[in-house]
Formats: C-alpha cells, sequence, structure tokens
C-alpha cells in the first residue's frame, strides 16, 4: 500500500503532482491510501519512500480538470482517492467523462457541483464587520462556515468586490486576508475572532493585529492551510511566537503607509468610508449590481452625471466589449454606446461579422465625466482612481457575465482591465490571457476614428479597427466551434 500525505486541503496542484508519480510508478487505485492535514494520521503517517517510475501518461480531457479542479474542495475524505481512481480510468477511456451513469462520474459531478454551491453561499452571506483602530483606519472582518474547503476559490470575488477595504474572512481551516493591493491566506480561526457587531473588542484588535502582519502572512503563506492546531507538531513552529511579537511594529509601519498614499489613493480610501459592505455583499446577480450602481457613491462623478450608466446585453455572453465611460447620449439614455462612437462600434461590428445581439456592452467608468462648457457637456477622461474605484462595478459585470473574451476599446478600458496604464499601439494584435483565464483583445476606442481629420489616416485606422475585430470574431468562432 502506498501512502500519499498532502499538505494542503485542497490543492489541486499538489494532488495533480502525487497522482502523476503515481501514474508513472503503475501504482493502482486501490494501492493508494490519501491523507490530508484534516484525516487522524494526516501529518504523521509514514509515506515510506515516494513513488518512482517511468509509465507514459496520458493527457485527460479538459472537463476533468476543470471538474478535479473545484472537486478537490470538497470535504468529502473520499475525494482525492476519486480523483485517483477516475483519472486512472481515463488513461484506457478519454471517454469516461461522457458516461453520466457512471458512479464515479456522478459522484465527481456531486463533489463539484456542492463546493460551487457552498462558494455560492459564502458569496451572498459573508457580512462583514467593521472595525475602527485607534488611529481610525477601518477594517472589516467576517467569520463564516463553509461546508467545503471553497475559502481560496470564492476570496478573489472579495478581493474584487471590496477592493478598495482591508479585510480578512476567517473560517475553520483558514483564512484570507486582503490588504488593498494582495490577497493571503493563513490558519483558520474561531468565531470569537470576529466581533458580534461592528464594535471595537480587545481580544479582535489583538487578533486582527497579528494576522495583518506581512510577515505573519509569510508564515502562514508557508504553512498554507494547515490547521493552526498542527503548528505546535512542527520544527518551524518556534519561530512564530517571534514573528507575531514583532506584529505591532509591521502593522504600524502598514498604518503609516495607507495614510501617506498618493492623491489617487486618497479616491480609494474616501470609497472606503462611503462603502456599505452588508448592501454591497447582497448583491448576488447582475440585475442587482444594475440596480445597485445608481447608489454608486465610490468617486465624486455620481455628482454631476444624469445616471449611472451600466452595461447591456445577454447576461451570459461570451463577448463584452469594455469601453471608457458613458458620453452625453448614453448619460441622458442610460444605455451604453447609442450615441457617434456607438454607431461606429456597430458598423464595424456588422462588417466583420460579429453578431452584436450576442455582445455584452459596458464601460470602465460609469458615470460620464464632463466640463461644462456654455449649453454643452465636454467629454473629460476618467483618472486612475476613478478608474480604480469603478472597477467594483466592471468586476461585478465580468463575475455575473463571465464572458470567454473582453475587448478593451481604448486605453482607459485597458488600463482598468490590465490594473495598468497601456499603451494600444504595443497591446493590440494578439490575445492577452487574463488571470482568471479569460482572454483579452486591445484596440482603439471608436471615438478615437471619429476624431481623425485626415480622411486617409482616418481609413487606415478604421481598417486597422477593423482588423483587430476579425481576431475577435475569429475567438469567437473557435469557442462556439468547441461548444
Ligand atoms: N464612449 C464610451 O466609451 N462608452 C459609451 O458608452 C459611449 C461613448
Amino acid at each position: 500500500m502506498q501512502t500519499i500525505t498532502l499538505q494542503a486541503l485542497n490543492d489541486f496542484e499538489e494532488w495533480r503532482k502525487a497522482a502523476r508519480g503515481l501514474l508513472q510508478a503503475g501504482i493502482a487505485p486501490e494501492d493508494v491510501e490519501w491523507r490530508d492535514p484534516a484525516s487522524d494520521a494526516g501529518l504523521f503517517g509514514g509515506d515510506g519512500e515516494p513513488p518512482s517510475g517511468k509509465q507514459p501518461v496520458g493527457s485527460v480531457p479538459p472537463a476533468f480538470i476543470e471538474l478535479a479542479r473545484t472537486a478537490i474542495a470538497n470535504s468529502d475524505p473520499e475525494r482525492f482517492a476519486l480523483l485517483y481512481r477516475l483519472l486512472w480510468r481515463l488513461q484506457a477511456d478519454r471517454s469516461i467523462l461522457e458516461v453520466s451513469s457512471d458512479p464515479d462520474v456522478t459522484r465527481l459531478v456531486r463533489l463539484a457541483s456542492a463546493v460551487r454551491r457552498d462558494s455560492h453561499k459564502m458569496k451572498a452571506f459573508v457580512r462583514f464587520r467593521s472595525i475602527r483602530d485607534d488611529t481610525g483606519l477601518e477594517r472589516f472582518a467576517a467569520w463564516f462556515e463553509p461546508e467545503h474547503y471553497c475559502l481560496e476559490m470564492t476570496a478573489p470575488f472579495f478581493a474584487r468586490r471590496f477592493a478598495g477595504m482591508i479585510w480578512a474572512i476567517v473560517t475553520p481551516y483558514a483564512s484570507a486576508f486582503w490588504d488593498g493591493e494582495s490577497l493571503a491566506f493563513g490558519p483558520g480561526g474561531q468565531k470569537s475572532d470576529v466581533p458580534e457587531d461592528d464594535a471595537v473588542e480587545a481580544d479582535w484588535k489583538t487578533y486582527f493585529s497579528s494576522i495583518f502582519n506581512p510577515a505573519r502572512l509569510k508564515v502562514a503563506m508557508m504553512k498554507s492551510e494547515m490547521p493552526v492546531k498542527y503548528w505546535r507538531n512542527l520544527p518551524e513552529a518556534e519561530l512564530i511566537a517571534p514573528l507575531i511579537r514583532g506584529a505591532r511594529e509591521a502593522e504600524q509601519d502598514m498604518i503609516e503607509r495607507v495614510a501617506s498614499l498618493p492623491p489617487s489613493r486618497h479616491v480609494r480610501q474616501k470609497a472606503r468610508e462611503d462603502i456599505r459592505p452588508e448592501a454591497e455583499s447582497e448583491i448576488v446577480s447582475l440585475a442587482d449590481a444594475r440596480a445597485a450602481v445608481q447608489g454608486c457613491r465610490r468617486c465624486p462623478l455620481y455628482e454631476h452625471a444624469t445616471q449611472a450608466v451600466f452595461g447591456e446585453g445577454p447576461e451570459h455572453a461570451q463577448v463584452m466589449f469594455v469601453g471608457e465611460q458613458p458620453g452625453d447620449q448614453e448619460d441622458l439614455a442610460g444605455k451604453p454606446f447609442v450615441g457617434p462612437a456607438g454607431k461606429v462600434l456597430d458598423a464595424a461590428v456588422e462588417k466583420v461579422g460579429i453578431n452584436r445581439s450576442r455582445v455584452y456592452v459596458t464601460n470602465a467608468v460609469k458615470h460620464f465625466k464632463f466640463e461644462p462648457r456654455g449649453k454643452r457637456r465636454i467629454h473629460q477622461k476618467p483618472d486612475g482612481g476613478e478608474i480604480t474605484a469603478c472597477r467594483f462595478w466592471l468586476n461585478l459585470e465580468i463575475e455575473f457575465v463571465k464572458p470567454k473574451v473582453i475587448v478593451a476599446l481604448g486605453a482607459t478600458a485597458a488600463q482598468s482591465l490590465l490594473g495598468r496604464t497601456a499603451t494600444i499601439s504595443k497591446l493590440r494584435g494578439a490575445p492577452i490571457t487574463m488571470d482568471d483565464g479569460t482572454t483579452l483583445y486591445v484596440t482603439n476606442h471608436p471615438s478615437y476614428l471619429l476624431r481623425i481629420p485626415d480622411r486617409e489616416k482616418q481609413a487606415l485606422e478604421r481598417a486597422k479597427f477593423e482588423a483587430d475585430l476579425v481576431l475577435v470574431r475569429d475567438a469567437i468562432t473557435a469557442l462556439e466551434a468547441r461548444h
């Protein structure tokens, strides 16, 4: 019997590496015992020699990888064995996933669905509590007890949604920390680690000051999802106490850094004050987001605009076009791309053969920014702070629509989507794979074409714009061929 002891409860890559070694050694599923930190023998069982061998390993269908990545977060102790059994069987028959009556396949699908449901519940029911420390810095924390190990897959959703806040989500098996810039995972905690209501509690302050320590986070990441109760059994455990003791200084450092944020960050700081996390965490659909955006106070642009202009198009469109911000006509109509730039876009989209009715169209910034000049309202480019503040809403659209391809129209959209300033000429013409696997194409904004006075130059730029859209069309065609 070969024993495999995994360090993490839900790390697909760790399992995959072990499973590959077993396959290469030709070890059958019934000869493997899988353990993880939650198993009784978890950390202390002997593994014996790691498997070795050179047997060829065949590729598996992407659908298996996708399901397995999710199912591995199920708390069913048999999940690793089930995945390995399926992997073993797929070596002989790549089509077994298509047999939905196969008991292993049914179980895999069931495990993955349960995890997705749990993740969805986390998105819907996490309630952040506000904690303001002596310096006035506000942070948020939430306690949640998922049925499965789904914090890691769900935390990026909160990072996108509450990008401007500093927050922690504590669960019994792991914690997630967002410092406004990066997401880190640490050990689990207890319900008492998080206050019941928006009060500053002494215990909580102690806990918080240590978990937000950068040094502690490093340790936490080293330990991965290992429950804290196991730490004492590890040789490195003696390092932890001194690190936590050093937490206060490092935290003070962090507070000072936040207090001296550059100007554009002040917009985020302001946005943070206005956030009502409870209300926002109740957004569980595109329709909720569409309604909530009208109350947005994340930056001052709402003050002069007629209304927020949210995206439009099929809820599960495969393609999303992202423009800059609504123009004068869009601001009045409450719909994106209905003015002159929209006409240019529609014509080009139709010319290259993209079905416009299957495209979701939106903007990086939802309120019209302008300068009044007489009776006219002159378009103003949104600044970095406004783009960042509004990324919250674009994230929600991406989260709910789940496009496979996104097209950034112009530098503002590209900046919002890439998180850095972007030069169109350097980025256009080739797909960019985003962190979540979405394919991004960058091209000019259609209104740029309208502003070119020289006829010849305009024709040339129009042709380049259409050539970019041809790439998008081909990507859509390839996607459709796969389904
Ligand atoms: N320009 C944009 O970027 N978006 C619109 O909706 C209209 C004009």
